[in-house]
C-alpha cells in the first residue's frame, strides 16, 4: 500500500506522544501544551518567511504570512476556553508530576519572542535547554528579527519617525505597520488569557517553574515587539 492518511501524517507516532493520563484532566493539559508547540512551530516558519520578505520590500507577501500568524494566535487565545473546563481541584490531582517543569521553559515560545524582536540573551544560560534548543535560540539571537526588518524597511523608505507612517494615508508600508500591530496585540491577548487561566487554576500560588506565578506573568503583560508603533499613538 502506498501513502495513507496515517503514514503521511505519522498519526501513530503523534498519538504515542501522549502517555496514559495519571489523572483524568492530564490528557487535556498535555494536548493543550503539545498543540501550542505545533502552532508555535508553524508561527516560527511563517515569521522567518515574513522577515525575509520585509527585508526585500515585498510587503503584501509578508502580510499574507503575518495574517496567518495572527490567525494562529487568535485560535490559541480561544484554546484557553478549553482549559477553563478543568477545575482547579482536577489540576491539583496531577500538578505534582510536573515537578519543576513549566511553560517558562518552552524554547519555541522564547524563539518566537526573539524572532519577533524581544531578545533576552540571559535566557540562553537556562539549565533546562537542550543543545538543539540552545543552538536554535543562539541562531535567533544573532539573526535579524521581524522588528529589525521593519526598522530597516522604514529607513530604506526614508522614514525617520514612525509617526510619519501613522500620519500618511494608506500605503503598503502603513498597511504593514497595522498588521504588525495586529500581531503584537494578538500576542498581548494571549499573555492576558494565560494569566487569567493561571489565576483560575492556581490563584496566587507560585509557579512550578519557580516564579511568583501570576504576579510574574502580570509583569510580562506590557511586553511589546513594536513599542514605537504603540507609543506613536500618544504623539499623534
Ligand atoms: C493549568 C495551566 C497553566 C498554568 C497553571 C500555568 C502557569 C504558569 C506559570 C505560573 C508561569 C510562570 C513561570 C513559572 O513559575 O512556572 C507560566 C509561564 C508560561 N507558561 Fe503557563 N501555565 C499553564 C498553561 C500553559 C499553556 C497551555 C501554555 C502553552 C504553551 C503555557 C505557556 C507558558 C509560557 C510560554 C510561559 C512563559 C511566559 C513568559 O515568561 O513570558 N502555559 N505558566
Amino acid at each position: 500500500m502506498g501513502v495513507t492518511y496515517s503514514s503521511y501524517l505519522r498519526v501513530e507516532e503523534l498519538l504515542a506522544l501522549q502517555q496514559e493520563p495519571r489523572a483524568h484532566d492530564e490528557l487535556l493539559f498535555v494536548v493543550l501544551h503539545q498543540s501550542h508547540e505545533l502552532w508555535f512551530k508553524l508561527a516560527l516558519h511563517e515569521l522567518d518567511e515574513a522577515t525575509s520578505l520585509i527585508a526585500t520590500d515585498r510587503f503584501p507577501e509578508a502580510e499574507t504570512r503575518l495574517r496567518r500568524i495572527v490567525t494562529v494566535m487568535r485560535q490559541l487565545i480561544a484554546q484557553w476556553d478549553v482549559l477553563g473546563t478543568m477545575s482547579p481541584a482536577g489540576y491539583l490531582e496531577f500538578r505534582h508530576v510536573l515537578e519543576g517543569g513549566s511553560g517558562f521553559q518552552s524554547a519555541q515560545f522564547r524563539e518566537l519572542e526573539f524572532a519577533s524582536g524581544r531578545k533576552d540573551a540571559s535566557y540562553l544560560s537556562s539549565p533546562w535547554l537542550s543543545d538543539a534548543e540552545l543552538a536554535r535560540l543562539q541562531r535567533r539571537l544573532d539573526a535579524p528579527s521581524l522588528a529589525d526588518a521593519f526598522h530597516e524597511a522604514l529607513a530604506r523608505a526614508g522614514v525617520s519617525d514612525v509617526l510619519d507612517v501613522l500620519r500618511a494615508g494608506p500605503s503598503l508600508l502603513t498597511m504593514l505597520a497595522e498588521t504588525l500591530l495586529d500581531y503584537d496585540e494578538a500576542v498581548g491577548h494571549w499573555r492576558h488569557r494565560h494569566v487569567l487561566a493561571v489565576e483560575r487554576q492556581i490563584g496566587l500560588k507560585p509557579g512550578t517553574g519557580g516564579s511568583s506565578g501570576a504576579a510574574y506573568l502580570r509583569s510580562t503583560l506590557t511586553h511589546r515587539f513594536f513599542p514605537e508603533l504603540w507609543e506613536a499613538r500618544t504623539r499623534l
